[in-house]
């Protein structure tokens, strides 16, 4: 089946769901042609930020609705729908958004095994206002008459609501009584049973060439690497990593030993700690810093391929890309930026201008990733391990070129620090405010809304001197201050390791802010974080026994002069201080 995106943020999210109930999904922009997806049973138009009266609105084929494929339309989708087959939408004012409560209003096969009321989550501001012919109205809410619709005869089916998102109490049954019982796909999806068949598209592709890999200590170009080691044999597989210095501590060496355990016979590390370091060590600005680490790892690339002659015959490439990475459309991600310089590299692009590459997980999410993995033997601690960003520690250390005062306000302490947020799909950067405890989600909310000067809202939990008395202090990306974070990370990542937290929450980015005194000259920010894919995030507050311990090891780390607790979800801020 397909999945016709729209340009909603949920797109990758509704295949995911899809292929999770065992029916293989693919995305394709939404106006494909009909003729180009044949074979189809099942197609999905999905959300998306427009209205169909807007001039450049994403549209469908309307072929795709006559044609044999079932089609459920959700939220934009199934405006969309509507539109095409003559019905009628209202151009909403005001927006619904978050749960609401679907009551169904008629029996159908896209309802069932779900119950009368249900929660379900919206996200629009048109609506749909008159049902095309044939179709009858089968759910509403108070504020959405027309929540989700159905065709008398042929296999068409509209939603408002989101169901593929967790909020949606049935959203899987829906989703499944979509494909199997209206469309009638059969469940035959399983990662696992695809590794022979990659196993020998990636013999095809290597043919007698030997393949090499950059590998990141990530889970998808270990996978990926894994699978051509048991493609090709460890004598044609090669792995670089590149240490840039800006690793957690014992990274590199942990990465070593993953990749003997493997089996990998060339597998050689690359240390260019001095170079990253150098390049970045006046750069204050975050968006800078990236691009400097990004054109550094290009350098170290080139260098690596040409000294190894690894653009040579009888070298190709093999690469961790999947899926998410290969679509335009459909949300950008800032966890591209270091693979959007890796795909810069000149040597690179040759190679892939001449069909020299191969990237097994082109095709898979990545929990399919970590099941081939699984598979494949990879230890699941390693599987598991969180998301952890290219430019690592780097951004991660803030920098300031200049001191700063804390201010007081009636609301808290105003920083002298800024960091990224995301603040109505743009990026902001601002200051930091400081109150003195765990100040409720709602009040969070609230400040922010508030204050124009701020993206987020810290508790102090602890500090050498009153926060009204720390100063923002002058700091670059010394290997001192990269030593006290790498330090403060280890103590974090050990504690709430050994307290089972860290299997709670989904990432626990630590960050060093240049705040404190003349002899602790540094903070720390814990941000423990749950989160699905990264694109939001919810703040996870820690139980007091584990915040002490945190406390009493951070405050011995020579240079910190305080710790404190990111409040803010994203959005309004990221998950990552930069
Ligand atoms: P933000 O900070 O944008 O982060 O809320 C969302 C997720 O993306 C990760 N991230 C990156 N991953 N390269 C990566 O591979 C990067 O440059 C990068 N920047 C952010 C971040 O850790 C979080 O999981």
């Amino acid at each position: 089946m397909t999945v016709l995106d729209a340009g909603g943020q949920y797109c990758h999210l509704i295949a995911r769901k899809v292929r999770d109930l065992g029916v293989y999904a693919d995305v394709h922009a939404s106006e494909t042609p009909a003729r180009e997806l044949p074979g189809r049973k099942a197609l999905i138009i999905s959300g998306g930020p427009d209205s169909v009266y807007s001039p450049d609105s994403s549209t469908i084929d309307p072929d795709i609705l006559k044609g044999g494929a079932a089609v459920l339309g959700i939220c934009y989708g199934h405006q969309l729908m509507t539109w095409c087959l003559d019905g009628q939408v209202h151009k909403g004012e005001k927006g619904e958004y978050g749960p609401a409560r679907l009551m169904v209003t008629d029996s159908s096969a896209l309802f069932a095994g779900t119950s009368a009321s249900q929660q379900v989550w919206m996200n629009h501001r048109d609506t749909v206002e008159r049902v095309p012919a044939g179709f009858q109205v089968i759910g509403s809410t108070d504020t959405c008459a027309i929540a989700a619709m159905i065709h008398q005869t042929r296999p068409l089916a509209g939603v408002q609501f989101h169901p593929e998102v967790a909020h949606t109490e049935f959203g899987n049954q829906i989703l499944s009584n979509f494909l199997f019982g209206i469309a009638g796909c059969t469940p035959d999806w399983d990662p696992k049973d695809r590794i022979g068949p990659l196993e020998d598209e990636i013999r095809r592709i290597a043919g007698s060439r030997n393949i090499f890999f950059f590998v990141s200590g990530g889970v998808d170009s270990t996978v990926a690497y894994t699978l051509c080691l048991r493609a090709l044999g460890p004598e044609r597989v090669y792995g670089t990593y590149v240490d840039t210095g800006l690793m957690r501590e014992g990274e590199t060496a942990y990465v070593e030993r993953l990749f003997a355990q493997l089996g990998a016979k060339h597998f050689h590390i690359e240390d260019a700690g001095g170079e990253f370091l150098s390049a970045l060590q006046t750069v204050c600005d975050p968006e800078r810093k990236r691009q400097l680490i990004g054109e550094q790892f290009v350098a170290v690339q080139e260098r690596v391929l040409r000294g190894g002659h690894f653009l040579d015959d009888p070298w190709i490439l093999g690469q961790g890309t999947i899926y998410p990475d290969t679509i335009e459309s459909g949300g950008t991600k800032k966890a591209d930026v270091i693979k959007t310089h890796h795909n810069r590299v000149a040597g690179i692009q040759k190679l892939m201008e001449t069909g020299r590459i191969v990237e097994p997980l082109h095709s898979f999410y990545k929990d399919e990733v970590r099941e081939v993995g699984e598979e494949l033997g990879i230890p699941g601690e390693f599987l598991h391990r969180h998301p952890f960003p290219g430019p690592g520690l780097g951004i991660r250390c803030l920098c300031a070129p200049a001191e700063g005062a804390v201010t007081a306000t009636d609301d808290g302490y105003l920083l002298p620090v800024k960091s990224v947020g995301v603040q109505g799909d743009s990026r902001s950067y601002r200051g930091v405010l400081a109150v003195e405890d765990f100040a409720s989600e709602e009040h969070v909310a609230a400040l922010v809304n508030r204050r124009s000067d701020i993206n987020r809202v810290v508790a102090r939990v602890w500090s050498r001197v009153p926060t009204s008395q720390m100063r923002g202090t002058r700091g670059f990306l010394t290997p001192e201050r990269l030593e006290r974070l790498r330090h403060a990370d280890a103590i974090v990542r050990r504690l709430s390791d050994e307290n089972g937290f860290e299997q709670k929450v989904w990432q626990f980015p630590v960050v060093l802010i240049p705040l404190g005194t003349s002899n602790a000259p540094d903070s720390v920010v814990l941000r423990p974080i749950h989160s699905v894919d990264g694109m939001t995030a919810q703040v996870v507050r820690m139980e007091r026994p584990l915040l002490d311990a945190l406390v009493a090891e951070l405050s011995a780390v020579p240079g910190l002069g305080g710790v404190f607790y990111d409040l803010t979800n994203k959005p309004p801020g990221t998950i990552e201080w930069e």
